[in-house]
Protein backbone atom coordinates (compact mmCIF):
# COMPACT_ATOMS: atom_id res chain seq x y z
CA UNK A 1 0.00 0.00 0.00
CA UNK A 2 1.26 3.53 -0.87
CA UNK A 3 -0.18 7.06 -0.95
CA UNK A 4 -2.16 6.54 -3.69
CA UNK A 5 -3.87 3.64 -2.79
CA UNK A 6 -5.85 5.58 0.33
CA UNK A 7 -8.05 7.52 -2.04
CA UNK A 8 -8.01 4.41 -4.60
CA UNK A 9 -9.51 2.38 -1.85
CA UNK A 10 -12.25 5.51 -0.58
CA UNK A 11 -13.73 5.16 -4.37
CA UNK A 12 -13.52 1.63 -4.82
CA UNK A 13 -15.44 1.22 -0.98
CA UNK A 14 -12.55 -0.63 0.07
CA UNK A 15 -12.57 0.24 3.97
CA UNK A 16 -9.05 0.85 5.60
CA UNK A 17 -8.04 -0.47 9.21
CA UNK A 18 -5.43 1.44 10.59
CA UNK A 19 -3.67 0.69 13.91
CA UNK A 20 -0.60 2.53 16.10
CA UNK A 21 3.08 1.06 16.09
CA UNK A 22 6.02 1.95 18.85
CA UNK A 23 8.58 -0.60 18.18
CA UNK A 24 10.30 -2.88 16.12
CA UNK A 25 8.96 -6.40 17.49
CA UNK A 26 5.00 -4.92 17.34
CA UNK A 27 5.99 -3.54 13.74
CA UNK A 28 7.43 -6.68 12.56
CA UNK A 29 4.02 -9.31 13.81
CA UNK A 30 2.33 -6.43 12.00
CA UNK A 31 4.23 -6.39 8.60
CA UNK A 32 2.78 -10.03 8.71
CA UNK A 33 -0.67 -8.83 9.29
CA UNK A 34 -3.40 -8.07 6.81
CA UNK A 35 -3.56 -4.27 8.47
CA UNK A 36 -3.46 -1.75 5.75
CA UNK A 37 -0.75 0.83 7.60
CA UNK A 38 0.95 1.49 10.43
CA UNK A 39 0.86 4.99 12.30
CA UNK A 40 3.68 5.60 14.88
CA UNK A 41 1.38 7.97 17.02
CA UNK A 42 2.41 10.19 19.71
CA UNK A 43 -0.01 8.59 21.76
CA UNK A 44 3.45 6.80 22.60
CA UNK A 45 3.71 9.05 25.22
CA UNK A 46 0.98 7.49 27.19
CA UNK A 47 0.52 3.76 25.90
CA UNK A 48 4.46 3.27 26.26
CA UNK A 49 6.09 6.06 28.44
CA UNK A 50 3.07 6.35 30.60
CA UNK A 51 2.18 9.69 30.27
CA UNK A 52 -1.34 10.99 31.24
CA UNK A 53 -0.96 12.85 27.79
CA UNK A 54 0.70 13.15 24.52
CA UNK A 55 1.85 15.99 25.58
CA UNK A 56 5.42 14.85 26.63
CA UNK A 57 6.00 13.53 23.38
CA UNK A 58 9.18 15.07 21.29
CA UNK A 59 10.54 15.20 18.12
CA UNK A 60 13.70 12.84 19.24
CA UNK A 61 11.33 10.44 20.82
CA UNK A 62 8.69 10.44 17.78
CA UNK A 63 12.12 9.53 15.67
CA UNK A 64 13.62 6.97 17.77
CA UNK A 65 9.84 4.98 17.69
CA UNK A 66 9.71 5.98 14.01
CA UNK A 67 13.12 4.54 13.44
CA UNK A 68 12.42 1.13 15.10
CA UNK A 69 8.87 0.83 14.08
CA UNK A 70 10.44 1.00 10.35
CA UNK A 71 13.12 -1.65 10.51
CA UNK A 72 10.36 -4.04 11.26
CA UNK A 73 7.55 -2.74 8.91
CA UNK A 74 8.49 -4.14 6.15
CA UNK A 75 6.44 -3.03 3.22
CA UNK A 76 3.89 -1.70 5.23
CA UNK A 77 2.99 2.39 4.48
CA UNK A 78 4.33 4.13 7.97
CA UNK A 79 2.81 7.14 9.17
CA UNK A 80 4.94 9.69 12.20
CA UNK A 81 3.12 11.92 13.91
CA UNK A 82 4.22 15.63 14.50
CA UNK A 83 4.68 16.04 18.08
CA UNK A 84 2.83 18.47 20.47
CA UNK A 85 4.23 22.43 19.24
CA UNK A 86 6.65 21.08 16.65
CA UNK A 87 4.97 22.06 13.59
CA UNK A 88 3.89 25.73 15.24
CA UNK A 89 7.53 27.08 15.64
CA UNK A 90 7.80 28.62 12.34
CA UNK A 91 8.39 26.67 8.51
CA UNK A 92 12.23 25.93 9.36
CA UNK A 93 11.66 24.21 12.36
CA UNK A 94 8.57 22.37 11.02
CA UNK A 95 10.72 21.01 8.43
CA UNK A 96 13.68 20.10 10.55
CA UNK A 97 10.70 17.98 12.80
CA UNK A 98 9.36 16.10 9.22
CA UNK A 99 12.76 15.53 8.22
CA UNK A 100 14.13 13.96 10.89
CA UNK A 101 10.33 11.67 10.64
CA UNK A 102 11.14 11.14 7.18
CA UNK A 103 14.75 10.17 7.76
CA UNK A 104 14.15 7.70 9.78
CA UNK A 105 11.58 5.71 7.74
CA UNK A 106 8.49 7.31 8.08
CA UNK A 107 6.61 7.62 4.43
CA UNK A 108 3.88 10.31 5.51
CA UNK A 109 3.32 12.69 8.74
CA UNK A 110 0.37 13.40 11.01
CA UNK A 111 -0.59 16.68 11.84
CA UNK A 112 -3.17 17.77 14.45
CA UNK A 113 -6.16 20.35 14.00
CA UNK A 114 -5.39 22.83 11.01
CA UNK A 115 -6.06 26.45 12.19
CA UNK A 116 -3.21 28.51 12.38
CA UNK A 117 -1.03 26.03 10.21
CA UNK A 118 -2.91 25.42 7.11
CA UNK A 119 0.16 27.25 5.15
CA UNK A 120 2.53 25.10 6.82
CA UNK A 121 0.28 21.83 5.44
CA UNK A 122 0.85 22.95 2.53
CA UNK A 123 4.48 23.59 2.43
CA UNK A 124 5.26 20.01 3.33
CA UNK A 125 2.53 18.80 0.87
CA UNK A 126 4.41 20.66 -1.75
CA UNK A 127 7.71 19.68 -0.41
CA UNK A 128 6.78 15.96 -1.77
CA UNK A 129 5.65 14.60 1.87
CA UNK A 130 2.08 13.31 2.28
CA UNK A 131 0.19 14.59 5.22
CA UNK A 132 -2.54 12.94 7.03
CA UNK A 133 -4.89 15.10 8.87
CA UNK A 134 -6.76 15.12 12.06
CA UNK A 135 -9.64 16.61 13.47
CA UNK A 136 -11.97 16.43 16.57
CA UNK A 137 -10.84 14.90 19.55
CA UNK A 138 -6.93 16.18 19.00
CA UNK A 139 -5.11 15.21 22.05
CA UNK A 140 -2.32 17.74 21.79
CA UNK A 141 -5.18 20.07 22.65
CA UNK A 142 -6.45 18.54 25.36
CA UNK A 143 -6.09 21.55 27.79
CA UNK A 144 -7.88 23.61 25.77
CA UNK A 145 -10.52 21.26 25.37
CA UNK A 146 -10.82 20.36 28.79
CA UNK A 147 -10.56 16.80 28.57
CA UNK A 148 -10.73 13.86 26.52
CA UNK A 149 -14.01 14.29 25.39
CA UNK A 150 -16.81 13.73 22.36
CA UNK A 151 -15.92 16.67 20.29
CA UNK A 152 -18.53 18.43 17.29
CA UNK A 153 -21.74 18.15 19.54
CA UNK A 154 -24.41 20.81 18.31
CA UNK A 155 -24.36 22.79 15.35
CA UNK A 156 -21.73 25.49 15.54
CA UNK A 157 -19.29 23.12 16.42
CA UNK A 158 -20.35 20.60 13.83
CA UNK A 159 -20.46 23.19 10.98
CA UNK A 160 -16.75 24.29 12.57
CA UNK A 161 -15.46 21.08 11.59
CA UNK A 162 -17.32 20.44 8.37
CA UNK A 163 -15.44 23.72 7.39
CA UNK A 164 -11.87 22.63 8.80
CA UNK A 165 -12.36 19.66 7.26
CA UNK A 166 -12.40 20.91 3.72
CA UNK A 167 -9.71 22.88 4.63
CA UNK A 168 -7.86 19.95 5.38
CA UNK A 169 -8.56 18.66 1.99
CA UNK A 170 -7.60 21.86 0.12
CA UNK A 171 -4.27 22.06 2.17
CA UNK A 172 -3.37 18.76 0.50
CA UNK A 173 -3.75 15.67 3.00
CA UNK A 174 -4.15 12.88 1.62
CA UNK A 175 -6.50 11.15 4.46
CA UNK A 176 -7.73 12.32 7.68
CA UNK A 177 -8.44 11.00 11.05
CA UNK A 178 -11.44 11.69 12.89
CA UNK A 179 -11.28 11.38 16.19
CA UNK A 180 -14.56 11.13 19.22
CA UNK A 181 -17.43 12.60 17.41
CA UNK A 182 -20.74 11.83 16.83
CA UNK A 183 -21.42 8.94 14.38
CA UNK A 184 -23.63 11.33 12.42
CA UNK A 185 -21.05 14.13 12.41
CA UNK A 186 -18.41 11.56 11.17
CA UNK A 187 -20.70 10.61 8.02
CA UNK A 188 -21.14 14.02 7.23
CA UNK A 189 -17.43 14.98 7.32
CA UNK A 190 -16.51 11.49 4.84
CA UNK A 191 -19.82 12.27 2.42
CA UNK A 192 -18.12 16.17 2.39
CA UNK A 193 -14.30 15.18 0.91
CA UNK A 194 -12.49 13.02 -1.59
CA UNK A 195 -9.95 12.07 0.87
CA UNK A 196 -10.56 9.22 3.07
CA UNK A 197 -11.41 9.62 6.68
CA UNK A 198 -10.23 7.40 9.02
CA UNK A 199 -12.39 6.57 12.43
CA UNK A 200 -11.64 6.65 15.99
CA UNK A 201 -14.68 7.04 18.19
CA UNK A 202 -16.61 8.47 15.03
CA UNK A 203 -19.03 5.87 14.64
CA UNK A 204 -19.34 3.25 11.42
CA UNK A 205 -19.34 5.50 8.58
CA UNK A 206 -16.50 6.93 7.81
CA UNK A 207 -13.81 5.23 5.17
CA UNK A 208 -11.42 3.28 7.67
CA UNK A 209 -10.85 3.16 11.21
CA UNK A 210 -7.46 3.31 13.41
CA UNK A 211 -7.58 1.82 17.21
CA UNK A 212 -4.36 1.55 19.62
CA UNK A 213 -2.89 -1.54 18.49
CA UNK A 214 -2.66 -2.31 22.63
CA UNK A 215 -6.88 -2.04 22.93
CA UNK A 216 -7.49 -3.99 19.78
CA UNK A 217 -4.94 -6.51 21.36
CA UNK A 218 -6.81 -6.46 24.65
CA UNK A 219 -3.16 -5.66 26.52
CA UNK A 220 -4.60 -2.36 28.12
CA UNK A 221 -6.54 -3.79 30.94
CA UNK A 222 -8.71 -1.03 32.92
CA UNK A 223 -8.76 1.22 29.92
CA UNK A 224 -12.08 0.48 28.18
CA UNK A 225 -13.37 3.60 26.54
CA UNK A 226 -16.51 3.41 24.33
CA UNK A 227 -14.95 3.43 20.97
CA UNK A 228 -12.31 0.36 21.66
CA UNK A 229 -12.56 -3.37 21.43
CA UNK A 230 -10.44 -5.82 22.26
CA UNK A 231 -10.33 -8.48 19.50
CA UNK A 232 -7.83 -11.00 21.43
CA UNK A 233 -6.77 -11.03 25.58
CA UNK A 234 -3.33 -10.10 25.08
CA UNK A 235 -2.84 -9.51 28.59
CA UNK A 236 -3.93 -12.84 29.71
CA UNK A 237 -1.86 -14.59 27.01
CA UNK A 238 1.49 -12.40 28.43
CA UNK A 239 0.50 -13.01 31.80
CA UNK A 240 -0.46 -16.51 31.39
CA UNK A 241 3.19 -16.97 29.54
CA UNK A 242 5.25 -15.32 32.15
CA UNK A 243 3.88 -17.08 34.83
CA UNK A 244 4.55 -20.40 33.42
CA UNK A 245 8.33 -19.28 33.00
CA UNK A 246 8.33 -18.42 36.64
CA UNK A 247 6.71 -21.31 37.92
CA UNK A 248 8.87 -24.03 35.33
CA UNK A 249 11.98 -21.58 37.03
CA UNK A 250 10.87 -21.71 40.44
CA UNK A 251 9.38 -26.04 39.92
CA UNK A 252 13.43 -26.67 38.41
CA UNK A 253 11.35 -27.86 35.47
CA UNK A 254 12.97 -24.97 33.27
CA UNK A 255 15.86 -25.53 31.52
CA UNK A 256 15.54 -29.02 30.75
CA UNK A 257 18.27 -31.28 29.16
CA UNK A 258 17.42 -29.87 25.51
CA UNK A 259 17.32 -26.40 26.62
CA UNK A 260 21.36 -26.55 27.86
CA UNK A 261 24.39 -26.91 26.65
CA UNK A 262 26.25 -30.19 26.95
O1 LIG B 1 -1.42 9.06 18.52
C1 LIG B 1 -2.31 8.29 18.15
O2 LIG B 1 -2.35 7.11 18.52
C2 LIG B 1 -3.35 8.80 17.26
C3 LIG B 1 -4.47 7.89 16.88
C4 LIG B 1 -5.33 7.57 18.02
C5 LIG B 1 -5.25 8.40 15.74
O3 LIG B 1 -3.28 9.91 16.86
Amino acid sequence: MNVLDFRAMKKEGHRIALTTCYDYWSARILADSDIDALLVGDSVAMVVHGHDSTIPATVELMALHTAAVARGAGDKFVIADLPFLSFRRGLAETMDAVGALMKTGAHAVKIEGIDGHEDVIHHIVESGIPVMGHLGLTPQSVNQLGGFTVQGKGQVAADHLADQAARVQEAGCFSLVLECMPSELGKRLTELVDIPTIGIGAGPDTDGQILVLQDLAGLNRGFEPRFTRAFGQGYDVIKSAVDGFTCAVRSGDFPSKDESYS
